[in-house]
């Protein structure tokens, strides 16, 4: 092959720098092996899926509730069905309904705002700082008597300023929610994100960084909200294994919905937690590879981070000057098979129809035309231009755990390639 034929990008008709993928950005799952097949295969020997009883009950979801409080360093966990449901749970246990506003990041993924939404409360967007994290300035700012939670979303394993909204939410007496979907094992300042919130959630679905397909935690020190989580995720109920852990009820029974993990689930995921420090070792060393090839590139700006050594490496984004620039290297990598993609393509939460629409399931349109709801919300292009303009510009890399030396090599060499076209012509 001729050199000019390396050099040519393949969205040109050059030759890629890859004939094949890299393997894909499901962080847990592609570490799944013979410990995730034996745990679950206990479970089918025992009969026993449910994780309250059956004829052989192992307890693997209240196992796997203490390894997750051991592994975050706080007192409770409650394993849930999913990310998703574990955010209207913490809702639900903050006592969040119809009248009231949380605040959320502009940046997140639609199901952060959907869950405020479904507990007929209203979401109002933060922008975001240079991270693309929620910026504590821009909640301040929206802080109303109708707030009743701040919702902080560390995105591909990077986060925010913890100690300012920590901070904030001392000041102003309202609750920080955390919720670490996507960002399993970061850490701000040697602590555990999902350690600082009043409540905060974790997903277990593919894309995370471990995972049971599907599957949520929701983590509290305050026993009246671990409580209060419990009865919403099962019907109202306290059942013995929970007041054994709480010692006395405190909250009475109130109405709820099944949100229960199964005993499968919590097999995977007790197997994946125990792999989770090996998998953020090989994502952080892809990472600081990637990145360290990449310092000298002026025009690729590495996306910041208020504590570098604690993000959980899942991802290495840049952010070019131009929108326009963005979209094509995002275009010509990904013809070269090294994945990349703009953040959420570019539109910050607000912006899906779902949100946007101001609409909701049901034909009465609580929260947003709900009487105890006395403000109004507009949500439109613009409303947070920080957010908007960084997302617009990203070029982002999920780095799953089993990248090899010459896929590294090979994310490398794409990214300089496409580089050496668009800036060194
Ligand atoms: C930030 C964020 N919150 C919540 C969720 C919802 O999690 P799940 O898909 O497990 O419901 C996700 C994941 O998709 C997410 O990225």
């Amino acid at each position: 092959m001729k050199r000019t034929d390396l050099k040519r990008l393949a969205i040109d008709g050059g030759h890629p720098v890859r004939t094949k993928p890299l393997p894909p950005y499901f962080p847990g799952a592609m570490v799944m092996g013979a410990a995730e097949k034996k745990a679950v295969l206990s479970v089918i020997d025992a009969k026993s899926p449910f994780r309250y009883y059956g004829p052989h009950l192992l307890g693997k979801v209240q196992k796997f509730e203490g390894a997750f409080t051991g592994y975050l360093g706080i007192r409770y966990a409650l394993g849930v069905t999913s990310g998703t449901a574990a955010l209207r749970v913490a809702i639900e246990a903050l006592g969040i309904g119809p009248g009231d506003e949380v605040i959320v990041p502009a940046v997140t993924f639609v199901a952060s705002p959907n869950a405020v939404l479904c507990a007929r409360a209203v979401p109002v967007f933060a922008d975001v700082d240079d991270t693309m994290s929620i910026d504590p300035d821009a909640v301040e700012r929206l802080i109303t008597s109708r707030t009743k939670a701040i919702m902080s979303v560390p995105i591909l394993g990077v986060g925010p300023k913890m100690d300012r909204l920590r901070r904030l939410s001392a000041k102003s007496g309202i609750p920080l929610l955390e919720d670490v979907a996507q960002s399993c094992g970061a850490s701000f300042r040697g602590k555990q994100l999902g350690a600082f919130g009043r409540i905060s959630t974790f997903s277990l679905q593919l894309n995370k960084i471990i995972t049971a397909g599907e599957g949520g935690v929701v983590v509290t020190a305050d026993p009246v909200l671990y409580e209060r989580a419990v009865r919403y995720h099962d019907q109202g109920q306290l059942r013995g294994a929970h007041l054994a852990i709480l010692g006395k009820t405190r909250v009475a029974p109130f109405a709820g919905e099944n949100y229960r993990m199964t005993e499968l689930t919590a097999a995977i995921a007790a197997a994946q937690l125990r792999k989770l420090p090996s998998i953020l070792r090989r994502m952080r060393a892809a990472r600081s590879r990637v990145e360290k090839a990449t310092k000298g590139m002026q025009n690729l700006h590495l996306r910041p981070s208020h504590d570098h050594e604690g993000d959980a490496g899942s991802s290495v984004s840049f952010l070019l000057d131009r929108e326009k620039d963005a979209q094509w290297f995002v275009s010509a990598i990904n013809a070269e098979n090294i994945s990349a993609f703009r953040l959420y393509d570019g539109v910050a939460s607000y912006m899906n129809p779902q949100i946007s629409g101001k609409d909701v399931a049901s034909t009465v349109k609580c929260p947003y035309e709900c009487p105890l709801y006395t403000a109004k919300v507009d949500y439109h292009e613009g409303l947070c231009p920080n957010a908007e303009s960084l997302m617009r510009r990203s070029v982002c890399m999920g780095l799953p755990p089993v990248l090899t030396a010459v896929d590294t090599a090979d994310i490398i060499k794409g990214i300089r390639k496409v580089y050496g076209a668009l800036y060194e012509k």
